[in-house]
């Protein structure tokens, strides 16, 4: 370890779990499930790397809750019934053996879904389709279509959904829970201006725009208990629209974050190092401050001189690695010996498609 990425490597604890250092992996759908969404031995094997190679803690991929709209992608795991729990439970304890904590994101993609195979149509706040087209690495091609908007009685359905999906990630094992309200999926669709063109009291202004979300943690909440880790994930960008801003800036971060710091969660995760403008804070600045909650910064943060000064100004607890810990799978025991990180190489871990390579399942894991 060097000086300079020391503070990477204190322990700290949040909720009532300990963390061995400050590295988490991001969460990374790499749609290798069954098709009925029950996770698998290779998973498992995919998982343990991360544990094995020195993260703290890991977020799986989303993972969706429902078996109506909530699916994104095919091949997606699922937490939508006790198969699906207990498929995860080996996976969860694999990683449990390193020392490693394992937190189930729970997203549902709404307009967003390119690979529901239980619903014909997509579900979202408006009949507002995603800017751009399917990804074609998740077996997406043309367009989106536009989905239905959801009637008070489908918010309260997905509502129950994620709580469900949170006791059932409890029972699995899983130390928490991430409610996915980032990147463009169901509940940021709520959050995003122009997705949500709703006329009742979750459209039009900010705060309306957040009060979906407020109500989906509460009941998450509600069904685990005040003693597991519950946190959020939140962004500007989308997976089909990665320059989107919040059009009010640094004010839409003040409700946004503000509000999520009242309600009971114990984390908020940001996606990026994007602020709001020239010379404004960063993401995870912002959700530090209007939130007072812990942080988790994301976003290009494979140089450790950079990671660790995020954590001595104080604008971030954690930092999660995304794209440098799917090449890097031992990123943190590799940082703490002082090793150089390999950098990303997209075509041999994402193309054809996104789904978990031999190679990787192969590779040497420093320790
Ligand atoms: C293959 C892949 C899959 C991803 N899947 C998810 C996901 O399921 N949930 C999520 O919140 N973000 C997802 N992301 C975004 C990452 O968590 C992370 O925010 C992004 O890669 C930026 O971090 P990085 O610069 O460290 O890669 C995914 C990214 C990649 C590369």
């Amino acid at each position: 370890m060097t000086e300079e990425n020391k503070p990477l490597f204190d322990q700290q604890s949040l909720q009532n779990l300990t963390f061995k250092n400050r590295y988490i992996v991001a969460p990374m759908t790499r749609v290798s499930a069954a098709n009925n969404g029950i996770a698998n031995e290779r998973m498992k094997q995919y998982y343990e790397r991360y544990a094995k190679g020195g993260f703290s803690a890991i977020i799986s991929e989303g993972v969706y809750p429902d078996e109506q709209f909530s699916q994104g992608y095919h091949n997606q795991p699922g937490l939508a019934n006790e198969d699906q729990r207990d498929a995860w439970k080996p996976i969860v304890r694999g990683v449990h053996q390193h020392g490693t904590l394992f937190i189930a994101q729970l997203m549902h993609a709404g307009a967003q879904s390119q690979g529901n195979p239980n619903a014909n149509d997509n579900i979202a706040p408006s009949p507002v389709s995603p800017k751009n087209d399917k990804i074609s690495f998740y077996g997406g091609q043309g367009p989106f279509p536009t989905p239905r908007e959801m009637t008070h009685e489908d918010m309260e359905d997905v509502k129950q959904s994620f709580a469900r999906s949170a006791k059932l990630a409890k029972e699995a094992g899983f130390d928490g829970v991430e409610i996915h309200g980032a990147n463009g999926y169901l509940l940021d669709q709520f959050i995003t201006d122009y997705f949500n063109q709703r006329q009742d009291q979750y459209g039009g202004t900010t705060i309306n725009r957040i009060r979906y979300v407020l109500e989906v943690v509460k009941e998450v909440r509600k069904v685990v208990g005040h003693d597991y880790m519950v946190g959020i994930r939140i962004s500007q960008g989308k997976a089909s629209d990665g320059e989107h801003r919040w059009a009010l800036g640094e004010a839409d971060a003040e409700t946004i974050f503000g509000e999520l710091g009242n309600s009971p969660l114990d984390y908020i995760h940001v996606t990026d190092q994007s602020g709001f403008g020239k010379g404004s804070m960063s993401m995870a600045e912002a959700a530090k401050k209007f939130s007072g909650l812990p942080i988790i910064a994301n976003g290009q943060l494979q140089d450790s001189k950079k990671a660790a000064s995020l954590i001595e100004q104080q604008q971030a607890d954690f930092i999660s690695l995304g794209t440098s810990a799917l090449q890097n799978p031992d990123a943190p025991n590799r940082l703490q010996h002082g090793y150089e990180l390999d950098s990303f190489d997209f075509h041999s871990i994402m193309l054809p498609q996104a789904e978990i390579k031999d190679h990787e399942l192969k590779k040497e894991i420093i320790k």
